[in-house]
């Protein structure tokens, strides 16, 4: 891993090698000395992007949010009491709201249900110190009798990731599950509490986009004021979505969507599975993208593939951990740079195992909050963890 990273370093100093040539006309004493500073400089090992480092913590209070079987509401489809956030809480996304970081957090009701026989909802939940939340009793965005029923139930809303409207409010992508096809949907908000749902995002793009599955919807942004806004790149806003492969798509007014095809109509790939390492089975989007000076940065989650001769052999088998890659802007499906292995991963017990056994730390918002970079992760499809670094 160390080595790949210093090749990498190698190969972007090489473009600055024009400088030791013109420096060689002055003298052989240049060359040296400019040798030397390349070779220092390329020895010493670069973090990848903005994100991908070794100083990220996991603070003690870890989890920050965990299940409540108190929290009851009537929930409109089936006009009964549910305890709403009843099994487990997990899948989050978060955004800088009035000084206080406002997380919108996937809750699943009925913990006799097995996994897929339960409901999920969406709560909202508030921290002025990234720690500790103080939740709504009631959740925000839940299966209703709405044009969307047939696309939300019995399965729910699930897996969040939020940003802030260019023309005010927020807007939130989340995937509708009724048991067959997950759709990647989308939700406007002026405060947070009240959502209209705006239906699967490529339903406009024709039948067969609107019938095939489709999650994990992270758009590309740029931070303004601490919050991330979607930002244009040549006249298109940019969204990165699609689990077992990060594909792409487009949208002028962020509402309805256009997958990003090739010349035959096909869906591209733009970041696929990697044999032997942490996104061997499975590569997901994590927080909204970022555009920074490195790039556009997306972290995303990678899931260890199941099969051992495909898995990375230093993790175990199905874990999700969390990875970055980085685009160019002027080609936004053109991976540039991407982590060799995650920075961060499930270590402690409540990280290891829980709904899903084989571990997971899984990604969907990151917010600049106190000076520091706080990342929101579902482990293992049971709590809400963080991790911090400083910024
Ligand atoms: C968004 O743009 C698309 C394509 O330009 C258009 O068909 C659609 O009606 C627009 N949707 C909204 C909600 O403005």
């Amino acid at each position: 891993m160390a080595l790949e990273k210093h090749c990498e370093t190698i190969k972007s100093r090489i473009s600055k090698i024009k400088y030791v040539i013109f420096f060689y006309s002055k003298g052989g004493v240049f060359v040296l000395l400019w040798g030397l500073v390349f070779l220092f400089a390329a020895c010493k090992p670069k973090q990848v992007g903005t994100f991908d480092r070794d100083d990220w913590e996991k603070p003690a209070l870890n989890p920050v949010l965990s299940a409540d079987s108190t929290s009851e509401f009537v929930c409109p489809v089936s006009d009964t009491p549910v305890y709403w956030e009843k099994a487990d809480v997990f899948n989050c996304a978060a955004i800088v709201h009035n000084g206080k970081i406002a997380m919108l957090y996937r809750a699943e009701d009925n913990k006799a249900a097995g996994i897929g026989g339960r409901t999920s909802r969406i709560g909202l939940a508030f921290s002025t110190d990234g720690t500790t939340f103080e939740r709504m009793k009631k959740p925000v965005l839940f299966p209703d009798k709405d044009a969307y029923l047939q696309y939300e139930y019995p399965g729910g809303c699930e897996d969040p990731r939020i940003v802030a409207h260019p023309d005010g409010g927020y807007l939130m992508t989340y995937t509708a599950w009724n048991g067959k096809t997950a759709r990647l949907s989308v939700a406007t908000s002026k405060d947070l509490n009240t959502w209209t749902k705006h239906g699967p995002v490529f339903a406009k793009a024709g039948q067969q986009w609107l019938d095939m599955w489709s999650k994990s919807g992270a758009i590309v942004c740029k931070l303004v004021d601490k919050r991330p806004v979607p930002k244009m790149l040549d006249g298109k806003y940019w969204m990165y979505w699609g689990d077992n492969g990060i594909f792409a798509a487009t949208s002028t007014n962020l509402t309805d969507w256009t997958p990003f095809v090739d010349d035959f109509g096909n869906l591209i790939p733009i970041l696929s599975p990697r044999k032997r390492r942490f996104d061997s089975g499975i590569v997901e989007p994590g927080p909204p993208a970022l555009v920074t000076g490195h790039g556009i940065e997306l972290i995303y989650n990678g899931k260890n593939a199941d099969d051992p001769e495909l898995a990375d052999a230093r993790l175990p088998p199905g874990m999700y951990s969390i990875g970055l890659a980085i685009f160019q802007p002027e080609f936004p499906s053109l991976p540039v740079q991407r982590s060799m292995a995650p920075f961060i991963r499930p270590t402690l017990p409540h990280e290891l195992t829980g709904q899903y056994k084989s571990g997971t730390t899984f990604a969907e918002a990151l917010v600049p909050f106190n000076g520091k970079w706080w990342l929101y992760y579902g482990t293992a499809d049971s709590y809400v963890g963080v991790a911090m670094v400083k910024k």
